[in-house]
């Protein structure tokens, strides 16, 4: 048995590199054309931070665990082929701003049956829309050289910065298909370190829809959360109480009720948008309209933390310096894309306040890189206005004392630890008067820093 993987991102990498600790006799290939990530997979600086990966990989790496941009021959070698390449929203012609680009998965496909000789199971590890496994079939079916397939469905539900624990002990694997045999030998990769009854079976497209449907379903009750919290704050209730005294309802359940500047990642809102344009495909309106609402809360949630920003400090931020705290979208992992804190920055810049970002895992490089990105037009290009703002209104801090020195306000956009055990008093010093503090995590301790001084803001407090 020999395992290839297409694409070696925060899913591709990752996955592979557990398969291969926890099966050290069967070889596994993870490819990709991306030359700079392969590299970095291969070296002592991994492409992606996510704890406990590197010891992952140092384990199996160089023994069965093989990273390079050979996509040939790692298909015609493999037994297995897991696609995990990239399905992000289109952003061009029939479904653009909703539909996944399924561009990648297909070009997988066709390169597949172009190489492929013998008998192969492919595996969608990406996350699909339903029936893309049909089109996936019919591409291969026009394989020449004898070449035969099953096709299975076998989505990944780990969440950035647990990956590793996701991995390890994950509440389910989901492998949808028909073929029992073509199941059970997938299966049999998993049962050598996941029990039996975690491994549940279904038909290809009740497990490419569950997938899109667990995502929409838990960003649904972070925006149902945060819509809660706007009522809160205008109100006096505190979102932290009424999500406590709402979650130790068993039938609510406490896990993933906590307010904030709202979710960011690259597939809440992708995978919303995507069963948003299936529904409509459908028909079925009212139904893409209910899951629609999730992404508009969200947005709304983001602009309103810089609205609040901006209102607070007395209706204008421009030219002041404003420290922002965090750019991941969510702790311990440096991944940014569509963290809140870019759409927040952006609002905050077009009203000329200058920023100073700390983030302990985001590169400055890839922080002006999303901001050139989120304030260019539809086609790419930066107006020299934006590009000036840019220049000259943001600076990348090295930690969060630097970044908040003179600062008028601090606003805090990803709950990272380090930003709970800071020496405040110091840093509320530097600061002028009044001192205000934004927090989009609420995960600082209000009432000690109020003591200090600071004016604090959270979500959903009013
Ligand atoms: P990613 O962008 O980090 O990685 C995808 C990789 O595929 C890239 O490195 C790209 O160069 C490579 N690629 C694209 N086309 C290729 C081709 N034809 N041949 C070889 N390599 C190719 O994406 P990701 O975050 O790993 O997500 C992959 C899929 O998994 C997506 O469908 C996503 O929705 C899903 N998913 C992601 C997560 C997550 O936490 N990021 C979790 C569950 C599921
Ligand atoms: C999410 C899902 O949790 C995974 O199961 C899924 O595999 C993955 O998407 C995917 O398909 O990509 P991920 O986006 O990595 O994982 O991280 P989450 O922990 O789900 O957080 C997503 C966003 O929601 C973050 O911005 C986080 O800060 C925010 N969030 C989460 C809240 O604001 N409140 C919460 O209570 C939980």
């Amino acid at each position: 048995m020999k395992i290839c993987c297409i694409g070696a991102g925060y899913v591709g990498g990752p996955t592979m590199a557990m398969i291969a600790k926890q099966c050290p006799d069967i070889p596994v290939h993870v490819v990709d054309l991306n030359r700079s990530r392969i590299d970095a997979w291969n070296s002592d600086s991994l492409p992606i931070y996510e704890p406990g990966l590197d010891e992952v990989v140092r384990e199996a790496r160089g023994r069965n665990l093989t990273f390079s941009t050979d996509v040939e021959s790692a298909i015609s070698e493999a037994d297995m082929i897991f696609i995990s390449v990239n399905t992000p929203t289109k952003t061009f012609g029939m479904g653009a701003g909703r539909a996944a680009n399924l561009e990648f998965v297909e070009k997988c496909a066709r390169q597949i049956a172009t190489v492929a000789s013998g008998h192969k199971i492919v595996v969608e590890k990406s996350t699909l829309p339903v029936r893309t496994a049909g089109a996936i079939k019919r591409i291969l079916g026009s394989a020449g050289d004898g070449a035969s397939f099953d096709v299975l469905s076998n989505p990944e539900f780990l969440a950035e910065g647990t990956a590793i624990d996701d991995l390890l002990d994950p509440d389910r694997v989901l492998i949808g298909g028909d073929s029992e045999r073509a199941i059970d030998t997938l299966a049999a990769v998993y049962r050598r370190w996941i029990p039996e009854q975690k491994i549940l079976t279904t038909n290809l497209w009740s497990s490419e829809l569950s997938k899109l449907t667990a995502n929409a379903f838990l960003a649904q009750r972070v925006s149902s959360i945060n819509a809660i919290s706007a009522l809160c704050e205008a109100t006096g209730a505190d979102v932290d109480e009424v999500a406590r005294a709402i979650g130790t309802d068993s039938r609510i359940g406490p896990k993933f009720l906590k307010s904030s500047v709202g979710f960011g990642g690259s597939c809440f809102q992708k995978d919303i948008l995507n069963l948003v344009y299936l529904c409509e495909h459908f028909g079925l309106h009212e139904v893409a309209a209910y899951w629609e609402q999730v992404v508009v809360m969200n947005d709304y949630q983001k602009r309103r933390f810089a609205e609040k920003i901006v209102k607070t400090l007395f209706n204008t931020v421009s030219d002041k310096k404003i420290s922002i705290w965090g750019w991941a979208f969510k702790k311990d992992t440096n991944d940014t894309r569509e963290s809140a804190a870019i759409y927040v920055c952006r609002d905050l810049l077009r009203e000329h306040a200058r920023l100073h970002i700390y983030d302990p895992r985001v590169s400055r490089t890839q922080i002006l890189k999303d901001l050139q990105t989120v304030m260019s037009d539809a086609d790419g290009q930066l107006s020299p206005p934006d590009q000036r703002l840019i220049e000259n209104h943001v600076t990348v801090a090295s930690d969060c004392y630097a970044s908040a020195r003179d600062a008028h306000a601090i606003a805090v956009m990803t709950e990272w630890d380090e930003f709970k055990t800071l020496d405040y008093q110091k840093i509320y010093r530097a600061m002028p008067q009044p001192a205000f503090l934004f927090d989009g995590r609420n995960i600082v301790d209000r009432q000690a820093l109020s003591e200090v001084g600071f004016e604090v803001h959270a979500i959903g407090k009013s």
